[in-house]
């Protein structure tokens, strides 16, 4: 049942890429034909880190999708959206591997057993994450598991987190006129044993993005006010950016821990310091609903 499955769900893909109101309407204005047919491969032995993209379902790649659809087993993690896990065929198997409400995620190394195993049983294997497998999400510990097991592995990129929240509100994250650098930061260096080097990061021509933050917003902003950015500097706060849920929070260093005690965001929630979050009050792409009456520095 299942290898008849498979092919004919690729079928459908296909044909639904074909003849999809968006390729009828170009095969109609412009008499071409949608070149695009997914007939990669999903090797028996093989781990696919895959990137599910930020939650939204038409943010994933079609080569995501393809083996999302052809694999045996998928091993998947807590930020994977439910559109996303509705793509598994249902004879595949699935393996939750994150965080349950109130408990401890599963042990890496377990992960990394767990993958081995299925890809020793002969098992096509993708490994799903939220976003982007190759940022905060560590694939090192999983490829280098997979490597002492001597199990091949192939990379798929996904979105990330701070390409879909900037785009879901409507902004670069860098500008000529405002960035000319851009720095992906862990949140976790702001716990109370780890010091961020606040000096390096407190820089008025770079956007920062601090990942996993929503419990730091007041030590990030402290942090970047003391090592000197102004009170008025611009950052947003995104929580769960591209999903229907998505709810944020625009304002300055100075304002933003009172913001958000005032209107507290649910995780996974992102935040973007930098004179380009400015952008958002004039953006056609921001979420109509914005309160952006916001004074920003110029
Ligand atoms: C462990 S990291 C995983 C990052 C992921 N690999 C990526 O590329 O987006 C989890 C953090 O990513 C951010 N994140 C992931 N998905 C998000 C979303 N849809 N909206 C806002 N932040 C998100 C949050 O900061 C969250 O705490």
């Amino acid at each position: 049942m299942r290898a008849l499955s498979k092919p004919l769900i690729l079928k459908w893909l296909n044909a639904f890429m074909r003849f999809s109101p968006r390729a009828l309407r170009s095969s109609a204005q412009h008499a071409t034909d949608v070149p695009l047919q997914l007939r990669g491969e999903c090797r028996a032995g093989q781990v696919y880190l895959v990137g599910a993209g930020s939650g939204d379902a038409e943010l994933l790649t079609l080569k995501s999708a393809r083996l999302l659809m052809q694999a045996d087993a998928v091993v998947y993690d807590r930020l994977v959206g439910d559109d996303v896990l509705a793509m598994i065929p249902r004879g595949s198997e699935r393996y939750y591997v994150g965080k349950a409400r109130g408990h401890h995620s599963v042990p890496q190394a377990e992960i990394g057993a767990l993958m081995v195993k299925l890809a020793g049983e002969g098992k096509s294997v993708v490994r799903l994450k939220g976003g982007d497998p190759a940022v905060f999400a560590r694939m090192g510990e999983e490829l280098d598991a997979l490597a002492a097991a001597q199990v091949p592995a192939a990379i798929v990129p996904g979105i990330t987190a701070a390409s879909a929240a900037a785009a879901c509100m409507g902004i670069p994250l860098t500008d000529r006129g405002h960035a000319q650098q851009l720095r992906f930061v862990t949140a976790q260096l702001c716990r109370e044993d780890g010091t961020p080097d606040w000096g390096s990061l407190a820089r008025k021509d770079e956007t920062l993005v601090f990942y996993m933050g929503l419990s730091k917003v007041s030590a990030i902003c402290h942090g970047l006010r003391q090592a000197g950015l102004p009170d008025e500097w611009p950052i947003m706060l995104v929580a769960n950016a591209s999903q229907r849920e998505q709810q944020s929070l625009v304002g300055t260093l100075a304002d933003m821990p009172e913001q958000l005690a005032a209107k507290p965001l649910p995780s996974p929630c992102l935040i973007v310091v930098g004179s380009v979050v400015q952008r958002v009050t004039t953006s056609p792409a921001a979420p109509a609903d914005l309160h952006a009456a916001q004074v920003f520095m110029h």
